[in-house]
């Protein structure tokens, strides 16, 4: 049996050799892939007949491609069709690693019927799959109040009061869908950055809300940490500061000592939990940003974990805020 399925994907798996190179030395084992997509991951990693793989995504047209894997990896394989917060759900010991490659894969941005992009017509939606409400009813139903805070917080729009006025003057008598928000942000927003579109900001911010990816994250790194054995590895790769900043809180936080003031000599942090790998961000090389442009905004961090610890109060109190914002969905439910 060969090892690989020779499937035809779009999705380049970003910092694939980089991913590879940091858990190969734990082959032998059973690998969590929180985000399986086009499955890029998983199919490296099944390479080694000695490694198991468990797999989520939420996305359904996830599922196919995980029949294929199954038929031809048998148990070393297993699909999950559910959210990565949900991890703890599995019944596995001894894992070996937990990798989360945020984001989208090339397949979700082209597919028209999700809407994820701004060149996208009809309807809004920007459901990645097991959501409760789509961008559609968050444009067309939430107050001006909340839409500024969405705008402002998820997408950091410095036009965010000036963008959810004109929606809720605009949306009067009219059902907003993609194009409609598009020329309002053409409209409303000033061009301070002519390299991206205007439109990218709040679009982005739309997705993070529909699919609540701030708790997803940090319920999935909390929850990803609980399941892992001592020596067990969390990897992840994000795509755009707020993920960045929240993954960097988790592992600094629970690595580090703890210094009040730089005149004094740092405390020992009670509750380390992790050891921080990589000193440095790793990014992609130059050569993969040419063959694979999306991959540009890649960032990697990794740690080990080195002790067990139930305390993660901290790190949900400094985004208690994001997650307020995300609870604004529940008016929507
Ligand atoms: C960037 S792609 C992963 C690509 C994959 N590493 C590969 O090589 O093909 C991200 C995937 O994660 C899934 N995803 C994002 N957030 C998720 C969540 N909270 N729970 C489960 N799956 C999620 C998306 O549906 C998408 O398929």
């Amino acid at each position: 049996m060969s090892a690989t399925i020779n499937l035809e994907k779009k999705h380049f798996p970003v910092l694939l050799d980089e991913i590879i190179k940091i858990i190969s030395p734990q082959y032998s084992g059973t690998f969590l892939d929180c985000t399986f997509g086009q499955g890029g991951y998983s199919e490296k990693i099944l390479e080694n007949s000695k490694n198991r793989v468990i797999a989520f995504d939420r996305d359904a047209n996830a599922i196919k491609l995980s029949e294929k894997f199954k038929k031809h990896f048998k148990d070393r394989f297993e699909f999950n069709h559910k959210r990565f917060s949900e991890i703890k759900s599995i019944n596995s010991k001894n894992i070996k690693a937990a990798i989360f490659d945020l984001g989208y894969s090339t397949d979700q941005i082209f597919d028209e019927k999700k809407g994820l992009s701004f060149n996208s017509k009809g309807a809004l939606n920007m459901k990645m799959g097991l959501n409760h409400f789509s961008a559609h009813e968050v444009i067309n139903k939430l107050d001006k109040e909340d839409l500024t805070k969405i705008f402002k917080y998820f997408g950091e729009e410095k036009d965010a009061k000036k963008i959810s006025q004109a929606i809720f003057r605009k949306r009067n008598n009219n059902i907003l869908k993609t194009e409609d928000l598009v020329e309002i942000i053409n409209k409303e927003k000033k061009n301070y950055n002519f390299k991206i579109n205007k439109s990218t900001k709040i679009f982005q911010s739309l997705r993070i809300f529909v699919n609540q990816e701030i708790s997803e994250l940090i319920y999935g790194l909390i929850n990803a940490y609980k399941l892992l054995p001592i020596n067990g590895y969390i990897v992840v790769v994000t795509f755009h500061s707020l993920e960045d900043r929240i993954v960097k809180f988790f592992f600094k936080n629970y690595s580090e000592d703890k210094k009040v003031s730089r005149y004094l000599p740092s405390s020992k942090n009670e509750n380390k939990i992790f050891e921080i790998l990589n000193k440095k961000i790793i990014i992609p090389s130059a050569e993969e940003i040419k063959k694979n442009p999306p991959s540009r905004s890649a960032k990697l961090r990794y740690v080990r974990k080195v002790k067990e610890s139930a305390n993660f109060e901290e790190f949900l109190s400094k985004f208690k805020n994001l997650i307020e914002i995300e609870n604004i969905g529940k008016k929507l439910c």
